[in-house]
């Protein structure tokens, strides 16, 4: 079929399915995208983004050209050939997987769904979601999957805030219900992607996603735990960390930081773990990752007091936090270990303020607070400023120049590890 005539639907535009519609409509497709959120289904209408990678002025090209179209009517959905779901995968309060989003979006598509229509789930979940939770809603429309519909699971691997990658660069994992299925996938995704990626089945397609997760949450944890054994063995861990990475090969560099935050990293290999603990096993390693991730936040604050103690009680102390958002340059708080690191130093009677040049306001544990202009009055004024995330456009010279105190844990300071006032995370330094 003639791209120009194909219809996608993509259901939840959030981080990623908003640059897939985005780029979908680009690419010439007719593009619905469906939302329950009438705020942004609205504000997409008025061509207004509300994601930092999707500019404005492509939003209007795309809206104004008729090819993206949103809203937050599934009745739509009736009229495109393939329906792509990229709804949230969050955890439940005891930390299992919450598949209601998907329950709740394959439950619309089947009220809907016609003979012909290509479904392929992108959200990152367990091995077997697609086959034992989306497959039986969808075959409650009477339509059987491989001859009357087709279902396949294809994992996003957008990373936002990335600008060396479009997506359609990064190459996409395909495994089909049945293969009927698969080969539908293929056929629509060779005309998106560069480079496309068959397996086996839908359970591999979702396993290679907490794989690479998994991979990165283990390594960064590891290099977490290296970190904190450095500041004791007085050896600078980012030094050594960049030695080791002038190996040509077998050994892939990963940084440290205040822990692991975001929608994705800490939140899939405990979607594996779950699924895991179904055959009455479990990973070693995530639970062991689990712990140091958690461990991090507890450091930085003790490491704070440390450092603080002999000039100041942290109990009274000023301390400005610079960056809140789990990763450099993108507006996305979500499980950002900050967050808890606020709250810790609030509980033990320290007065925080923060700056985020991507976040206007916060509310922690019930709390507001709103983004402290860096002003150098400000800046003399704190006890303690503690680099949490390396924002791009961090100033640098204006933080060195005027806090009495600065903690780096993300090594922005490099090259500054002479001055007296500046310490960083795992440089294994006394002050
Ligand atoms: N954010 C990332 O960096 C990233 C990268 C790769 C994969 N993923 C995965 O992609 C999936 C989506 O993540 P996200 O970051 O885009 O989430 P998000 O929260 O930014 O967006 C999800 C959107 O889905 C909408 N939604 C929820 N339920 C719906 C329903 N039943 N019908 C229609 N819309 C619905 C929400 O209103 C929201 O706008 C998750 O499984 C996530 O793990 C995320």
């Amino acid at each position: 079929m003639d791209i120009h005539k194909e219809k996608i639907a993509v259901i939840g535009l959030g981080y990623v399915g908003l640059p897939l519609s985005v780029m979908l409509a680009e690419k010439g497709f007719h593009t619905k995208g469906v939302d329950l959120d009438t705020r942004k289904v609205t504000m997409l209408q008025q061509a207004k983004s509300y994601i930092g990678d999707i500019d404005d002025t492509l939003l209007r090209k795309v809206v104004g050209s008729g090819s993206f179209h949103a809203t937050t009517n599934f009745d739509e959905i009736k009229e495109v050939d393939s329906i792509i779901i990229c709804v949230p995968t969050p955890l439940t309060k005891h930390k299992t997987p919450d598949l209601s989003f998907i329950i709740s979006a394959g439950k619309e598509i089947s009220a809907r769904l016609q003979r012909g229509q290509l479904v392929i789930l992108e959200s990152s979940t367990f091995p077997g979601t697609t086959k034992e939770v989306l497959l039986p809603i969808l075959e409650q429309s009477g339509l059987q999957a491989g001859t009357d519909f087709f279902l396949a699971n294809s994992p996003e691997r957008i990373d936002p805030g990335n600008e060396t990658y479009q997506v359609d660069e990064i190459p996409k994992v395909i495994g089909g219900v049945t293969k009927k299925c698969k080969e539908k996938a293929l056929s629509l995704y060779k005309k998106i992607y560069h480079n496309v990626v068959p397996v086996s089945s839908t359970e591999a397609a979702e396993l290679t996603k907490l794989l690479e997760n998994t991979f990165r949450f283990v390594n960064i944890s590891f290099i977490n735990e290296m970190a904190l054994l450095c500041d004791q063995l007085k050896v600078d861990i980012w030094e050594v960390v960049e030695a080791a990475a002038t190996k040509p090969y077998g050994f892939t560099p990963f940084y440290p930081g205040p822990g692991i935050g975001g929608h994705c990293i800490p939140v899939d290999p405990l979607y594996l773990q779950w699924k895991l603990s179904q055959y009455e096993t479990s990973s070693t390693f995530i639970t062991i990752s689990d712990q140091i991730n958690k461990r991090m936040i507890d450091y930085i604050v003790t490491r704070t007091e440390e450092l603080l103690k002999p000039r100041q009680l942290l109990s009274s102390a000023n301390i400005l936090i610079y960056g809140v958002t789990y990763k450099k340059d993108v507006a996305d708080t979500r499980d950002s270990p900050t967050l808890e690191i606020i709250e810790q130093f609030r509980e033990k009677g320290a007065k925080v303020s923060y700056h985020d040049p991507y976040i206007p306001r916060l509310t922690i544990a019930g709390q507001l607070m709103t983004n402290t202009e860096l002003t150098e009055k400000m800046l003399r004024e704190m006890d303690c400023v503690i680099i949490l995330t390396d924002h791009s456009n961090i100033p640098l010279d204006k933080i060195l120049h005027h806090a009495p105190l600065v903690f780096d844990t993300r090594n922005v300071t490099k090259g500054h590890h002479g001055t007296s006032h500046v310490v960083r995370l795992g440089e294994g330094a006394d002050l």
